[in-house]
Parts: C-alpha cells; structure tokens; sequence
C-alpha cells in the first residue's frame, strides 16, 4: 500500500508515519515543506506519488490564530480538505481525516 501523509511533521501525523511504518506501507510524509495547503499547486508533487490513501493530519490550530486569519484557518481547515477528499473519491482512493468529537459533538459516529 502506498500512503500519503499530510501534516507529516504534526503530534497526529508522526504516530500516523510510525504505524504505516510497522504495516510495511510506502509512505510520503508531506509535511509543511512539502505541501502548503494554502496553495493546491503544492499538492502536484504527492499526489504524482499515486497513493492508494492519503492521510490528512494537517491542522491550522488554535481559536485565537484561526479567528484573526479566518480566511487561512478555510483554506487549511476546510478547503483542502475538500480538495483531497474529492481528489480520492474521483481516482477511487481512500482519504482519513482525524477529527475531534469536540467539532462533530459526542456521538463518536462518521458523518460521510
Ligand atoms: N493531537 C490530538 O490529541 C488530536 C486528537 C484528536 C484529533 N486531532 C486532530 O488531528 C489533526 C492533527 O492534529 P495535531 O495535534 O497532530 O496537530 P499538529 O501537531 O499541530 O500538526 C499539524 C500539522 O499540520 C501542518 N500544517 C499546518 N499548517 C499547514 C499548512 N498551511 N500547510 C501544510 N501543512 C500545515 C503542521 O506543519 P508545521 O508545524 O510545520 O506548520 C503540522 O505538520 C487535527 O485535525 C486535530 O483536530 C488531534
């Protein structure tokens, strides 16, 4: 399995790489120097690495730095996302997003 790792560099990304790791998985760990989720045309370069899932552990964090940069805290939070979670259901991959029951509430189930 090949996997893509965004947030590579992150608490979540890392423990993500050390797992993969154990699984004998062809990893890419993109972290910040890799992919700026800001800017799409970033993304060219992983994703030429045709993986068969892509991991998003990157994160803008923080209420006060997201509410003074509402547009980076959409860009990296939310429309990225989208654009890699639409990249992998178009070439039928599969895409992970760690999330918190602190956003989705405390039913602990998927919202798909
Ligand atoms: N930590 C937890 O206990 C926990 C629990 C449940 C869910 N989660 C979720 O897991 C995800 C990751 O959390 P975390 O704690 O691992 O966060 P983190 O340690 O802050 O890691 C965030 C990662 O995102 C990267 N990043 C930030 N801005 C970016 C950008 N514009 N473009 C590309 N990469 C960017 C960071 O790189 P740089 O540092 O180089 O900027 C870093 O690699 C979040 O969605 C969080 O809600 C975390």
């Amino acid at each position: 399995m090949k996997a893509l790792v965004v947030g590579a560099t992150g608490l979540v990304g890392s423990a993500i790489i050390s797992s993969l790791k154990l699984t004998g998985a062809e990893v890419f760990a993109a972290g910040h120097k890799e992919i700026e989720l800001t800017d799409p045309k970033s993304f060219v370069k992983a994703l030429e690495f045709n993986p068969d899932v892509i991991f998003n552990a990157a994160v803008f964090q923080g209420v006060e730095p997201c509410e003074q940069d509402p547009e980076k805290a959409f860009m990296v939070n939310v429309h990225s996302t989208r654009v890699l979670a639409q990249y992998c259901g178009e070439n039928n991959k599969t895409f992970v997003y760690i999330s918190t029951e602190a956003v989705f509430d405390e039913s602990n189930q998927p919202r798909l």
